[in-house]
Parts: structure tokens; C-alpha cells; sequence
């Protein structure tokens, strides 16, 4: 798939389908990006990644396809040493974000989307969530849907920066009890 540049950010990427070495890059990221009583237990994202009509993309650091060195080279002798944390696993593997999505029936349904926090405002959300919605709408999803908790306002933000809408709220919807807000986009015309 092609690289994305985003010459404001530095950020060069590409989206690749998930390989099954990436699993647990992806919830160490997942782990990241949320709070404790938010973040996938590795038994709940492995559920998730895997159920009927479930896809995950990724965003690989575009770095190791032109030749420069990537944090993982940089970093390979204070590996050997043992020295080595979470965050730099993640930096190690390039892996910039990931989208677990999946397509029940017409409606197709974002079950999560983690961006790096050092990679974020720089369009690798936004080329997940197009790459995820083009996937959606080839396997005949007219329309998309997700629930973010009402206090996310980066990501609704995010969501509608997109083309999503606020359709309604559910409440207690997390296991903190938090609200959440459903969001939807039109993908076509039904008609
Ligand atoms: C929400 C998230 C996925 C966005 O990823 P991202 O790579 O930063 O998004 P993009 O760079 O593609 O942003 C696209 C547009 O969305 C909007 N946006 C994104 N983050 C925003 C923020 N923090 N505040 C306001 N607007 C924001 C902007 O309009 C942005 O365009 P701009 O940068 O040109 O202004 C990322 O912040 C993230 O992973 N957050 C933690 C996990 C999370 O909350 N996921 C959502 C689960 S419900």
C-alpha cells in the first residue's frame, strides 16, 4: 500500500493488514493509549481481532522502506542489554497505530482505533480510518458505526473531523460505568 507523507508532523507511513507478530505491540499500544479500566485485557483484543468479519490494519513507520535508520537498528545494542521497556517495544516495532474494525452485515463498526502518542496530529489516524472504511464498504457495508466514552473529546474530535455524527448516547456503557457516545457516517447511498 502506498506511504503517506505529513510534512507538518515528519511522519511517513504506510497501512498493512495485521501480521500475527504485531499482537502484542498492538496491546502494549492499546495499554498506552488508555486508562486502566479502558485498555484490552490481551484476552479481550485477541477476541475482538478475531471474531467473524473482524479486520485489523496497521500503520507502519515508513521509515525502514527508504533506506533511514529505524528506532529498532538505533536501539539494538541496548536490547542485547536488557535495558528495554514497553515504550521501546513499541518504538522498536515501527508500528505507529493500529484499527480493529469488523462488518456485520450493511453496517460496518469501529471497535478500536490507538494511535502513538508521538505520532498523533499527523493524518495516521485519519489514513486508518479511510483504509478501514474502504475495506468496509468493498466487503457491502453502506454505513459505519463506533462508541467513544462521552469525556474522549480528542476523539470525538477525531471522529468528526471524519465525517462522523453523534447519534445518541448509551449509558453506563463501560465497565467504569462511563457514558458512551454512538457515532455513525454514511459510507453510500442505499438507494
Ligand atoms: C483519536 C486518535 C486516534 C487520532 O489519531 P491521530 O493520528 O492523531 O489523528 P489525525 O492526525 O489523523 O487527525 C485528523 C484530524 O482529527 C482532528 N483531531 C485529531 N486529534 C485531535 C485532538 N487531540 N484535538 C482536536 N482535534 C483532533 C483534527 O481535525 C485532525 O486534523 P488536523 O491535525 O489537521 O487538525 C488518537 O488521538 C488516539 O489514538 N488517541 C488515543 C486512543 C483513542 O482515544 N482512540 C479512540 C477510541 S474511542
Amino acid at each position: 500500500m502506498p506511504l503517506h507523507s505529513r510534512y507538518n508532523g515528519g511522519v511517513r507511513f504506510r497501512i498493512r493488514p495485521f501480521k500475527k507478530a504485531d499482537f502484542r505491540t498492538l496491546w502494549r499500544i492499546d495499554q498506552a493509549c488508555f486508562e486502566p479500566q479502558l485498555a484490552y485485557s490481551q484476552a479481550e483484543l485477541d477476541f475482538y481481532m478475531r471474531r467473524p468479519g473482524s479486520f485489523t490494519l496497521v500503520a507502519q513507520d515508513g521509515a525502514a522502506d527508504d533506506g533511514t535508520e529505524s528506532e529498532r537498528d538505533k536501539n539494538k545494542d541496548d536490547s542485547a542489554q536488557g535495558k528495554r521497556g514497553s515504550t521501546d517495544e513499541i518504538a522498536d516495532s515501527g508500528i505507529l497505530g493500529f484499527i480493529v474494525a469488523e462488518s456485520r452485515r450493511r453496517t460496518g463498526h469501529i471497535i478500536t482505533i490507538d494511535v502513538v502518542e508521538k505520532a498523533r496530529r499527523s493524518g495516521v489516524g485519519s489514513a486508518l480510518m479511510q483504509a478501514a472504511e474502504e475495506k468496509l464498504l468493498r466487503a457491502g457495508a453502506t454505513s459505519v458505526a463506533l462508541e467513544t466514552p462521552v469525556n474522549n473529546a480528542a476523539a470525538i474530535r477525531f471522529y468528526k473531523s471524519e465525517g462522523y455524527f453523534a447519534e445518541k448516547t448509551v449509558a453506563g456503557y463501560y465497565s467504569n460505568q462511563m457514558d458512551a457516545l454512538v457515532m455513525t457516517k454514511a459510507l453510500a447511498s442505499t438507494s
